[in-house]
């Protein structure tokens, strides 16, 4: 199978997560955007839908799905969304897409975080893929000699402003052993806006497609 097969394989298994007339969080990405194309086709009435990014939305809505804003729930059931990176314990890098802030914010109101990812991103130790952090624009060279102290090289992605219009820095070199006291370190660091380690709103679920077919995680 190929890689977009094996997405779309997760993504239609991700509908089981997804009670009738409840709401649902909706991530972004690639394997996200199939599971969005299954819920449209399924058929499946939903009260609505909470996005993390305008991609996600405008996706969602050319499809008929209701959106809400997140501003308009107390919590959601489910969230489901990718991840560039996931371990053995649910904890993952995600951010690759920059819609990262939007994503744990949406994480935060849900009670299940349910990663559909295909079997390439399962890893040992997260840190392989470069760390996306949001930032704030002014504490780009500060954030970096941060990060240099840590053993990363932090890259400004270019060309890209953030839903919330911020900037994105790609961090390569790291090996995130302990990746709960990372996320609490860097999310200290003035002008950091959102680290893309879901340490604190980790996977529940993880629903990983492989060769033999789904195969189903749980943290
Ligand atoms: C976007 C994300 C995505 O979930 C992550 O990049 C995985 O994307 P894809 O499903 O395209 O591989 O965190 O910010």
């Amino acid at each position: 199978m190929t890689q977009d097969e094996l997405k779309a394989l997760v993504g239609q298994a991700a509908l089981q997560y997804v009670r009738p007339d409840s709401l649902v969080g909706v991530g972004t990405g690639s394997t996200v955007d199939k599971f969005i194309d299954a819920l449209a086709a399924s058929g499946l009435r939903i009260a609505g839908a909470v996005s993390s990014s305008n991609r996600s939305t405008e996706r969602m809505k050319a499809l008929g799905i209701r959106v809400l804003e997140a501003g308009e729930v107390d919590s959601l059931p489910v969230y489901i969304d990718g991840a560039d990176e996931i371990d053995g314990q649910g904890f993952m890098i995600k951010g690759g897409g920059a819609a990262l802030t939007r994503e744990k914010i949406v994480a935060d109101l849900a009670q299940t975080f349910v990663c559909i990812a295909d079997a390439s991103k399962l890893v040992g130790t997260l840190g392989r893929f470069p760390l996306p952090v949001e930032i704030i624009p002014m504490a780009a060279a500060q954030l970096t000699r941060r990060f240099a102290k840590l053993g990363g090289e932090a890259r400004l992605r270019a060309g890209v402003v953030t839903d919330n219009g911020g900037h994105i820095l790609d961090v390569t070199g790291l090996s995130i052993t302990d990746p709960l006291a990372f996320e609490t370190e860097v999310n200290q660091w003035p002008g950091v806006v959102t680290v893309g380690v879901f340490a604190r709103h980790k996977a529940q679920v993880c629903l990983l497609g492989g060769a033999d077919g789904v195969r189903t995680l749980t943290f």
